[in-house]
């Protein structure tokens, strides 16, 4: 069993971009610059935003956070994101999600300028991604292609099973793994909360990615012999031995299913680092594309 170590590659992501930034710099060009949007005081949100915004500043990258209260309008909020498309000097947007209730995500992804649209989220940049065209993919699922190429994994032919279908998540996965690419070309089955056969087929699959959001889900009868298992759940388990009251725990019962595996991502350290190396990615893309 192998660990695929999400930190050492995000660093190693992250390494170069420090690089391109330092050679852009010297060339008197345009660094890149990120805008994240926080509403509210959500936690686990502060926490991502604090480690992106971390990351830009390790990379040499520009970043500005926009933080608002969660009873801002829905117009204040589409206001403000208008405000970062029409700035010239930021090249990526990000709106941290989820968003009060009273805010809709379509709406807010939908005003996002698509040549800003780090996130992946918009329409046009989904339907690039389905297309195989050059564009904006979502972090975790870019994030989680790095770490399967660093680690020089042949996933053609292979069958892969993805629990979830989420936009964020599940779905973009679902594409990426069966394009026509390196790695990629496998034969994909997208696995919900309708599905029957669940343990079966995650049984028959040579990949598994957890991404449901329900902590020890995949347990050790759900796996087969060799398997690589991706876990994407970080959910935050009361545990009164932690100093923040609270464990992380991932989709996958680790200390049952490692043992099975060829290759597994741990949590935390796995699939968490790569998405925030992946969004460096993409904000290094949208500044590149103005640069040229
Ligand atoms: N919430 C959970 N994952 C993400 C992400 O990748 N981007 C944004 N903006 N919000 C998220």
């Amino acid at each position: 069993m192998q660990i695929l170590d999400g930190n050492l590659v995000s660093k190693a992501t992250k390494e170069a971009l420090t690089l391109k930034v330092a050679q852009l710099k010297a060339q008197g060009k345009k660094v890149p610059h990120l805008a994240a949007v926080l509403v509210g005081n959500n936690g686990a949100s502060e926490t991502y935003v604090g480690a992106k915004v971390k990351a830009c500043e390790e990379i040499g990258y520009k970043s500005t956070l926009l933080r608002y209260d969660d009873d801002i309008s829905e117009f204040k909020l589409l206001e403000a994101i208008e405000g970062l498309n029409n700035d010239p000097d930021v090249d990526g947007i990000l709106v941290q999600l989820p968003l009060p209730k009273h805010i809709s995500d379509e709406k807010v992804i939908n005003t996002i300028a698509a040549s800003k649209d780090v996130d992946g989220f918009h329409p046009i940049s989904v339907g690039k991604m389905v297309q195989g065209l050059s564009t904006f993919i979502p972090a975790t699922p870019y994030g989680i292609m790095l770490l399967l190429k660093h680690y020089n994994i042949d996933t053609a032919g292979k069958q892969a099973v993805v629990i979830g279908r989420s936009n964020i998540v599940g779905r973009p996965m679902s594409i990426l793994l069966s394009a026509n690419t390196n790695p990629g070309n496998c034969t994909v089955t997208i696995c919900h909360s309708h599905t029957k056969n669940l343990k079966e087929l995650c049984l028959s699959a040579d990949i598994i990615v957890a991404a449901l959001g329900r902590p020890e889900f995949v347990k050790e009868d759900m796996v087969k012999e060799g398997a690589i298992v991706i876990d994407v759940g970080i959910s935050r388990v009361p545990d009164a031995t932690k100093k923040k009251g609270f464990a992380l725990k991932g989709d996958v019962n680790f200390a049952e299913v490692s043992p099975k595996c060829s290759f597994i991502t741990p949590v935390p350290g796995g699939v968490g680092p790569m998405t925030i190396a992946a969004l460096m990615q993409n904000t290094y893309k949208a500044c590149e594309d103005k640069n040229v």
